[in-house]
C-alpha cells in the first residue's frame, strides 16, 4: 500500500534542515518541465528540485514525490505546505514505479527526475549511521521501518562475503584486508557503533595506502549499497522510468558513484535508437529503433563554483532523455 507522507506540525517548518539541492539548475533547463504538467519526483528528499519543479509547473500542475525514508518525507512536505495540493507526497521505493503511476492514475508523466543516494540529512543525523565521523548506531537503513541494519548484516557475513561486498559496492582494493581486520575484531567486540567500525577499517589500511578520501569511505559505501540494496532493479527501473513518460516526456538521473552511473549510462544506450540497417534501405527495418533520445551527449557535472560551495556535489552525474512521439 502507498502511504501518504503524515502531516506533521507546521510549528516546525522553519527548522527544516536543508539539503542543496545538486546540479539545480541545469536540472531544470534539461527537463524543461511544462507549465500545468505532470513531474513525478522520484527522490524528494529535502525537497530542494522538489520545490524548483513545484515553482516551474505553477498551480494548475502537480509533483507526485516519492521517497523511501518517511522521516525525511515529512519534513519535506512540512517545508513545501504552500504548495497545497500540487504536491503529493507518498512514502515509497521508487522501483514500484508501475504500480504508483498506475494506481494513483498520475499519467500522463511530462517530466521525471531521480537523484540517487541518500541526502545531507541523513547523513548529518548520527543516529542514522551513515557517517564514519560521528558517533551512531551502525543502521543506514533509508527506510527504517524495515530491512537489516549495517550492524545486523556485518555479523551475518563471514569474511569473504564482506570482502566481496567491499569489492563489488565500495570498489575497494584493500577488501580482504578490511574484511579480516573486522572479523577478528568482531571475535573479540560486535561491532555496532559507526566510530568503532570506522576504527577498525583506519587501522586495516597503511598510512601509504590512504589516498584523499578518509579510509572508511568505500567501507561505508559498501555497506549503505548493501544495506539499502540500491543496485537491485535500478536498471529495470531506469527502464521503466523513461517507459512510463508521456510522448515528449522527459526524464533525469542524477548519480553520485560510478556503479549507478555505469546502469545509468547502459540502460539508456540500449532504449537510445542504435539502427543497424544498411544505410541503402529507404526506412528502418530492424526493430532497433530506440524509445528515447539523449538530450545529454555526456554527463553533465557540476561546475567548480558549485563544488566549492557544496563538496558533496563532486562526484554528480547529470543525464537526462526525451521520451519519442509516436510515429518519431
Ligand atoms: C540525494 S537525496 C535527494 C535530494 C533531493 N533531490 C533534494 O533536493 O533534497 C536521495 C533521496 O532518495 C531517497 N531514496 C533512495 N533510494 C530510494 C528508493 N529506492 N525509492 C525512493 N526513495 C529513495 C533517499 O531516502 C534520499 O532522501
Amino acid at each position: 500500500m502507498l502511504a501518504e507522507a503524515a502531516i506533521v506540525n507546521p510549528s516546525r517548518r522553519d527548522s527544516t534542515p536543508r539539503h542543496q539541492a545538486v546540479l539545480l539548475r541545469e536540472t531544470l533547463e534539461l527537463l524543461a518541465p511544462p507549465r500545468g504538467g505532470t513531474v513525478i519526483d522520484c527522490t524528494v528528499g529535502m525537497g530542494g528540485h522538489t520545490r524548483a519543479l513545484l515553482e516551474a509547473v505553477g498551480p494548475s500542475g502537480r509533483v507526485v514525490g516519492l521517497d523511501r525514508d518517511s522521516e525525511s518525507l515529512a519534513l519535506a512536505t512540512e517545508s513545501l505546505w504552500e504548495f497545497g495540493d500540487c504536491f503529493i507526497p507518498l512514502h515509497a521505493d521508487y522501483r514500484d514505479l508501475p504500480r504508483i503511476l498506475t494506481e494513483g492514475g498520475f499519467g500522463p508523466v511530462h517530466a521525471l527526475l531521480a537523484d540517487f543516494g541518500f541526502s545531507s540529512f541523513q547523513m548529518d543525523s548520527p543516529e542514522r549511521g551513515f557517517s564514519f565521523s560521528s558517533e551512531g548506531p551502525l543502521d543506514m537503513r533509508l527506510d527504517r521501518s524495515r530491512g537489516l541494519t549495517a550492524a545486523q548484516l556485518l555479523a551475518a557475513w563471514d569474511e569473504a562475503e564482506l570482502a566481496r561486498a567491499l569489492k563489488e559496492y565500495g570498489e575497494e582494493h584493500a577488501a580482504r584486508r578490511i574484511a579480516k581486520a573486522v572479523a577478528r575484531e568482531q571475535q573479540k567486540k560486535a561491532i555496532v557503533t559507526t566510530l568503532h567500525l570506522a576504527r577498525v577499517v583506519e587501522a586495516a589500511i597503511p598510512a601509504a595506502r590512504r589516498f584523499r578520501i578518509h579510509p572508511a569511505t568505500r567501507t561505508f559505501q559498501a555497506l549503505r549499497i548493501a544495506v539499502n540494496r540500491e543496485l537491485e532493479g535500478l536498471e529495470e527501473f531506469v527502464e521503466q522510468a523513461c517507459r512510463m513518460l508521456g510522448p515528449r516526456g522527459r526524464a533525469a538521473f542524477i548519480s553520485f558513484h560510478s556503479l549507478e552511473d555505469r546502469a545509468v549510462k547502459h540502460t539508456l544506450a540500449k532504449l537510445t535508437p542504435h539502427c543497424v540497417c544498411p544505410p541503402a534501405l529507404p526506412r528502418c527495418v530492424c526493430g532497433r529503433k530506440g524509445i528515447v533520445e539523449r538530450i545529454t551527449r555526456k554527463a553533465v557535472r557540476p561546475s567548480s563554483e558549485e563544488i566549492l560551495a557544496n563538496p558533496r556535489s563532486r562526484s554528480a552525474r547529470l543525464r537526462v532523455i526525451r521520451r519519442f512521439e509516436e510515429g518519431e
